[in-house]
This record gives structure tokens, C-alpha cells and sequence, in this order.
């Protein structure tokens, strides 16, 4: 409980990192990308996150942590191991909660898609592809990708320090924060009804999402940021109205997430961007 509270929280966080970086929308990313050059890409993704997803409760919080901290320019920078001369993302002070089942998840559906199309499935189109089955497998609708992302080839970790929000930040700062990335408030409560996925079990997702408004007022709030969203003005009809309804919840959170894994992505093969072999170390120089 403590470790999924923890684990929500920076979840949150998370939605924030990168948030310096210039926004803007690409419409490069197809859904049918992967069709002629790994047919077998999401029925093979759906069995080793299958096989993850029965052996560890936190691996879909994991993964939604690592979607979030990656994106707004998604490129698997987050899974790059530091090297001696270079921090990376993964082992800044805040990578704390983000869980090594999450990182496996991903780590090996890479494995077994190398195994059938060798060099083609980039590491950060496998990690929206991972976080989507997992999504499915809590309990949730499919939902349609779009790919064609390529890696990049630096990880800092000054990155991600220099971009997390305190924790005390007001609603206000999280609404700018969102504001500056073309997020609008109710995007963002859409997107922050996703740490509900950090209760991996069905029933209760299923009880965190319909029960969320009198969760928040009964328990005074599971996280702070639930309880200001609940009580500030420009969030709290939007909580309610998620609450009230969870499809369409899942119908705002679906394409709010779609957004936020189609900006700012690198699609274009040149200096910072490749198709990693590992998804922890870039390509060694040719
Ligand atoms: C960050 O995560 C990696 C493994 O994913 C771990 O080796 C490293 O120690 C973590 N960094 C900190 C500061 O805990
Ligand atoms: C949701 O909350 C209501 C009361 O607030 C309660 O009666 C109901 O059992 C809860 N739902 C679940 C699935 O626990
Ligand atoms: C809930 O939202 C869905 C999707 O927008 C909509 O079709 C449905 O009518 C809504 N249900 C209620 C009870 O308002």
C-alpha cells in the first residue's frame, strides 16, 4: 500500500520531467509502421507483458511511471544505463520508485521481438507498446498505437532533477507546467486518473476509479495532489465528472496519453537517433 501510494506519487511527478522541452506536434507515427517489418510485433509484446503482468502487482504502475517519464518527447532515454563519464535519467535521485519490473517489462519484450525482427522495433515505440498491454491487462479497453518513434542516444540525469516539481507545488503550478507542455487542466486530471492503475488488480482499479471523489474526501485524499485537484476550482468538475463516468474517463485518458506519446518524438534517423540494439546502451559507433 505504502510502496503503491509512493509509487502514485511520483507518478505524478513523473507527468512533469522534460517539461522545458519545446512542444510540437509530429503526424510521422503510423499505426500500421511495424505491418510489413515485424507482423508479429503486438501479439509477441502481448505475451511477455502477459507473463510479466502474472508475476509481479506493481509492473503496470512501473510501466505507466517509466510512458510518463519518457514522453513529451518519447525516445527510451529513461532506460539508459549511466557510463562512467555520464549520469544517466535512470539513476537520478527521483528514479527511486521507478520499478525494475516495469524497466524488465520492457527489457524483455525487447528480447523476444529481437529474436523475430532483428533491428527493427525501436526501444521507446516497445515502451508505449508494453504500457498499452498492460493497460489491457488491468482491466482496461485496447486501445490503438501509432509508431515509428526512434531512440536517442543521451540520457542525463541533470534532466530529470532539474525539471521535477516540489512536491508542495499548487494546482496552479501544475496546471502552467501542463499549460506549457499544450495541456489543458482537464487533460491533465484525465491523465492523473491514471495512477489509479497503480493498483494493478481489477477489482481494484475498478473501485479506485468509481469510487474516486469519495475516496479523496473520505480518506483525505490517497495523495495530496488528489486532494488539491479535488478542491480547486478549475480541476474539481473534472474529477467529478470523471468519477461519474469512468468510460469516459478512459475515452479523455486514452487520447491524452496518445498526445502525449506523439510530441516531440525523433523519427528521423540522424546523429541522436537509432533503432537501440539494447535498449540500456546505445548502439556502439560503426
Ligand atoms: C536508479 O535505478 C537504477 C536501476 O534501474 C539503479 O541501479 C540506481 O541505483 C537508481 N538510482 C538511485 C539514485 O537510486
Ligand atoms: C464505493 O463506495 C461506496 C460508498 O461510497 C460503497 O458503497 C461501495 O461498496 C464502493 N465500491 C466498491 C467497489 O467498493
Ligand atoms: C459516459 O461517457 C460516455 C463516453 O463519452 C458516453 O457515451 C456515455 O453516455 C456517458 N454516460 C453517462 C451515464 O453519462
Amino acid at each position: 500500500m505504502v510502496k503503491a501510494v509512493a509509487a502514485a506519487w511520483f507518478f505524478v511527478t513523473a507527468l512533469l520531467l522534460q517539461g522545458t522541452l519545446a512542444t510540437q506536434f509530429t503526424t510521422a507515427l503510423r499505426s500500421d509502421f511495424y505491418d510489413r517489418t515485424c507482423p508479429e510485433l503486438e501479439s509477441t509484446v502481448a505475451l511477455t507483458s502477459w507473463y510479466k503482468y502474472t508475476n509481479s502487482d506493481v509492473v503496470a504502475a512501473g510501466d505507466l511511471r517509466i510512458y510518463f517519464h519518457d514522453c513529451w518527447g518519447c525516445d527510451a532515454s529513461v532506460m539508459l544505463m549511466s557510463t562512467p563519464d555520464n549520469e544517466a535519467e535512470k539513476d537520478a535521485q527521483e528514479n527511486l520508485s521507478l520499478s525494475g519490473d516495469g524497466f524488465d517489462a520492457i527489457t524483455q519484450a525487447k528480447l523476444a521481438v529481437e529474436e523475430i525482427c532483428p533491428g527493427v522495433v525501436s526501444c521507446a515505440d516497445l515502451i508505449t507498446l508494453v504500457t498499452r498491454e498492460l493497460i489491457i491487462l488491468a482491466g482496461r479497453p485496447r486501445y490503438k498505437l501509432f509508431y515509428g518513434r526512434l531512440d536517442g542516444r543521451t540520457s542525463r540525469a541533470e534532466d530529470a532533477i532539474a525539471l521535477l516539481p516540489r512536491a508542495r507545488d499548487s494546482v496552479d503550478t501544475l496546471i502552467q507546467n501542463f499549460a506549457n507542455q499544450q495541456f489543458s487542466a482537464q487533460e491533465m486530471v484525465a491523465l492523473l486518473g491514471g495512477h489509479t492503475i497503480g493498483f494493478a488488480h481489477c477489482s481494484e482499479f475498478d473501485y479506485r476509479v468509481y469510487n474516486y471523489s469519495s475516496t479523496v474526501k473520505e480518506r483525505g485524499g490517497v495523495l495530496e495532489s488528489d486532494q488539491l485537484l479535488f478542491e480547486h476550482p478549475l480541476t474539481k468538475p473534472f474529477v467529478n465528472m470523471y468519477a461519474a463516468n469512468q468510460s469516459l474517463w478512459y475515452q479523455d485518458f486514452v487520447a491524452a496519453m496518445e498526445k502525449m506519446g506523439t510530441m516531440n518524438v525523433k523519427n528521423t534517423p540522424g546523429p541522436d537517433a537509432e533503432i537501440r540494439l539494447d535498449c540500456a546502451v546505445t548502439n556502439p559507433r560503426p
